[in-house]
């Protein structure tokens, strides 16, 4: 059996193996990589004892399957092209053979400054080319890689430069981000102040504003790279040795590490890019997540590249200088495969097909969708502007946790349906649970979504929390990993998701946790409580809505809003923002003190004709107050 799926018979054949003979049938995949030694077992471990292990006894280092073994055949071939936010920017590319060489380089540099196997470096960057070569580098060495996304507060940096005690910092003076000036040192800095374990902090050059250099702490990558030599030998890992954390938010408390693996992970984003995507030799794809998404993890960084694929890498915005970009640059380079967010379709939708129009997008041959439940209009739009009702449009359901792609069309292979995720990838079993916990049998059916049994890319645990692994995701359906989403079954057998069950939500694509935005606003002087929950948002797919409960009455309203917005700015970022805010004299609340956020949610909706049972609340009144005032 061939690893490359190329027909609906053959994912057939490959799911049926797969679920019958699970170990021989990654077993065999994983016997195209270059092992440096190979694995004495290719599965243990199960939901319930939690010491899932994949590939373990396995020695590789991830980088040598991305870059060495590519050296021969196409070491010439361009690894990544290179757009910054400015369209008039030259453009730029790396060849497999140079990026290997950059990444041979600030393995020395790193080296030299003493990180070593198992220590942590933090990327709080731009995506700017350096950001690739430094997270690569870091897996060479045997380190762990934590990329905190450019948009998150120096308070967000703080916390999690902290719980993974990173040693090393690289960061960007700045960056551009449509219009705007991103100081990424500053906003560093800042965090820094309260990060007593980072020794160093590498400063990339882009954006060329002044910025405050720390004697003895601080140092420029160009100055560390100009003498390194570009030959490095990849450190030896373990499979089961950690290659990166990536923080997430959940239901409750602080964002979590989620810790992810060589082996498995490398074997799974492998094979997932090249079957979702169907990549040929020569073409041009291009993901416009960003590196601090685990989107850009495994679909920039390792799928790719563990493919020998062209991509394209983007500094910008959908948005800038005009809502034309997206389009101008698959003209420009090309792009045959484009991997993108419901919210920036809906975005771009918003702004007609003008600008559409103008461009060439011929080269187009598949399309993808990733981060929310894409909406039937958005798909139609997609389907016939951007892939002219000739491209196949992937609809790739996935999380944090999966490491990659779990539910979703085969491109040109699996026949798709609007708004379906479709089936799940080899090695995926998905199941629908009941209200009593129980699997739901046949199609037909709606539950929350559940994952029955272990596949090489899933997080092994939570930085330094065990413990919270196994609560937050194995507790509820003890045996089963709970996604946290809810989903249908449909008469043919096709998954669709239809968005969290939990207390997250997903506001362009960003999982945010209530709790995390509670938190921030409690923060505030005058505010005693508040409750937050999603609304449906046309363009964001959900936005934030705030109640909140005041000391005092605010005497000016407006500035105490603009004062609560800070507040959540400065301790999360701003993708956390509420879209709407209400200050209220009380929640709705049970008699065991919980608030009933199903009542939040149908206001901040702005369907209230029917709420439901209210007589069991403390203080049912305080819901005719809410509902008068509801923004
Ligand atoms: C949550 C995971 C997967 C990478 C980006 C987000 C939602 C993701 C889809 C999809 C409907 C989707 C889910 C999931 N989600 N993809 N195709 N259709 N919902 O990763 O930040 O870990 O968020 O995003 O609710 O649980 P993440």
């Amino acid at each position: 059996m061939e690893s490359r799926i190329k027909s609906f018979s053959e994912y057939e054949s490959h799911y049926g193996s797969s679920m019958q003979e699970q170990e021989s049938y990654w077993g065999k995949i994983a016997e195209e990589f270059v092992w440096k030694k190979k694995w004495d077992k290719v599965h243990s471990g199960n939901f319930n004892d939690l010491n899932i292990k994949w590939f373990e006894g396995g020695k590789l280092n991830i980088t040598e399957n991305c870059l060495d073994r590519h050296l021969e055949k196409r070491g010439d071939k361009i690894a990544v092209n290179y757009e910054g936010n400015q369209p008039d920017s030259l453009k730029h590319s790396m060849t497999y053979r140079e990026l290997h060489a950059e990444v041979c380089k600030f393995s020395n540099v790193l080296t030299d400054l003493g990180v070593k196997k198992g220590d942590r470096v933090c990327f709080y960057m731009a995506m700017v080319p350096e950001l690739l070569v430094g997270v690569l580098a870091t897996a060479r060495i045997g380190a762990i890689h934590s990329v905190v996304f450019g948009g998150f507060s120096s308070q967000a940096l703080a916390g999690r430069i902290q719980d993974s005690t990173c040693k090393i910092l690289v960061t960007n003076d700045g960056t551009f981000r449509g219009g705007k000036h991103i100081a990424l040192k500053g906003i560093a800095d800042e965090a820094l102040k309260n990060c007593p374990s980072i020794e160093k902090s590498i400063v990339v050059k882009r954006s060329f504003q002044p910025v405050e250099m720390k004697e003895g702490r601080d140092i420029w990558w160009h100055d560390q790279i100009r003498d390194a030599s570009p030959k490095f030998d990849a450190v030896e890992m373990d499979a089961e040795d950690p290659l990166f954390i990536l923080y997430t938010s959940g239901s409750t408390g602080q964002p979590k590490g989620l810790v992810h693996t060589c082996g498995g992970y490398m074997v799974y984003a492998s094979q997932t890019f090249k079957n979702v995507f169907q990549v040929e030799q020569d073409d041009t794809y291009w993901c416009t997540a960003d590196i601090g998404w685990i989107t850009g993890h495994t679909y920039i960084t390792y799928g790719p590249l563990l493919n020998g694929v062209s991509t394209l890498m983007f500094e910008g915005v959908p948005t800038y200088p005009d809502a034309g970009r997206f389009w101008e640059l698959i003209e420009k380079y090309g792009v045959t495969h484009l991997y993108t967010a419901p919210t920036a379709i809906r975005a771009l939708m918003a702004k007609g097909t003008d600008l559409v129009n103008k461009r060439n997008l011929s080269s187009l041959k598949v399309l993808g969708s990733v981060g929310e439940p894409i909406n039937e209009e958005a798909w139609e739009w997609y389907n016939k502007n951007i892939g002219k009702e000739n491209c196949p449009i992937v609809d790739t359901w996935w999380q944090t946790e999966t490491g990659g792609i779990m539910i979703t069309p085969l491109a040109g292979i699996t026949k798709t349906k609007p708004t379906f995720a479709t089936l799940p990838f080899p090695g995926v079993e998905p199941v629908l649970m009941d209200e009593n916990g129980k699997e739901y049998q046949g199609n037909g059916v709606s539950g929350n979504l559940c994952l029955k049994r272990s596949w090489p890319g899933i997080a092994r645990t939570i930085y330094g929390d065990h413990e919270r692994y196994k609560q937050t995701y194995f507790s509820t359906y003890p045996g089963y990993y709970f996604t946290g989403d809810g989903c249908l079954r449909d008469e043919d057998g096709y998954y669709r998701i239809t968005g969290r069950v939990d207390d997250v939500m997903n506001v362009s694509g960003h999982r945010i946790g209530t709790a995390e935005v509670e938190d921030a606003i409690n923060m505030h002087d005058n505010v005693v409580e508040s409750a937050i929950v999603g609304y449906p948002h046309e363009i964001k797919g959900q936005g934030i809505y705030a109640y909140i409960i005041c000391q005092e009455t605010p005497k000016d309203e407006a500035l105490f809003k603009k004062e609560v917005l800070g507040k959540v700015i400065e301790v999360i970022g701003p993708i956390a923002k509420p879209d709407k805010m209400q200050v209220v004299s009380g929640l709705p609340k049970t008699r065991s003190g919980k608030i009933m956020r199903r009542i939040l949610r149908k206001i901040a909706e702005g369907d209230t004709s029917n709420l439901g049972d209210t007589s069991t609340l403390l203080n049912p009144a305080i819901v005719d107050e809410l509902k008068d005032g509801a923004i």
